[in-house]
């Protein structure tokens, strides 16, 4: 089975203060920054873009993992890749060519997602699959941090866990992203998830470094 994972968004985190917040994360063993970048179109809120994400990446060696919540977002992974994204995660809902936008991603050497809103079944995703290196299914409706989870997303994760073994697809790892909590996280896990994206749950946390260390410590227990 794989080590699961722990990404801290940063979404969450205080940007006049961004350099020491990524410090706590590293040295509390965060596996991967998740930065979320919002276009005021797709969703409904503005955030971080392509300056943050390369000053992020000057002072950081963790991978960072860019979810890009933006319409047409062909446009612009070559300038995410550029700014220093290991993975790049685009939305079903907002790019019409997702099979050359997935392999665009690839041949600049990052990684590539597709995400899916909680409305979009997993299905609509059989003929990509193979052609991922992860997907990335939402818990809440993008936009913003805080929400509560929505509780069909458990059985939509058991169900691309299980095409994922029917099909033998285990290098794609199942990344669930909103609403991720201490009190929920062992759930998530084990409903299939192997990167579990949590902004609130870990900075609104009393000690978000020991936050960490619990929540790793459950998703893998
Ligand atoms: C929501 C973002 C999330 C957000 C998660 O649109 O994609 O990454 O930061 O925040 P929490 O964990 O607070 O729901
Ligand atoms: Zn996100």
């Amino acid at each position: 089975m794989k080590t699961k994972k722990i990404a801290p968004s940063l979404l969450s985190a205080d940007f006049a203060h961004l350099e020491r917040d990524i410090r706590m994360l590293e040295q509390a063993g965060a596996d991967i920054l998740h930065f979320d970048v919002m276009d005021g179109q797709f969703v409904p809120n503005i955030s971080i873009g392509i300056p943050v994400l390369k000053a992020v990446r000057r002072v950081t060696s963790l991978p960072i993992d860019v979810h890009l919540m933006i319409e047409t977002p062909g446009l612009m992974v070559d300038a995410f890749v550029d700014a220093g994204a290991d993975n790049v995660t685009i939305h079903f809902e907002a790019e019409r060519h997702l099979h050359k936008v997935v392999h665009q991603i690839k041949a600049k050497g990052a990684q590539v997602g597709v995400a899916i809103n909680p409305h979009t079944p997993v299905s609509v995703l059989e003929d990509i699959l193979p052609d991922l290196d992860l997907v990335l299914v939402m818990s809440v409706n993008p936009g913003f941090g805080g929400q509560s989870f929505i509780p069909n997303t458990l059985d939509k994760l058991s169900r691309l866990r299980k095409i994922r073994d029917e099909r033998d697809l285990s290098h794609i790892d199942i990344e669930v992203d909103g609403g991720v909590k201490i009190d929920n996280i062992k759930a998530i896990a084990d409903a299939g998830a192997d990167i579990l994206v949590s902004g609130s749950g870990i900075f609104r946390a009393k000690n978000p470094a020991q936050m960490i260390h619990e929540m790793k410590a459950l998703i893998n227990s």
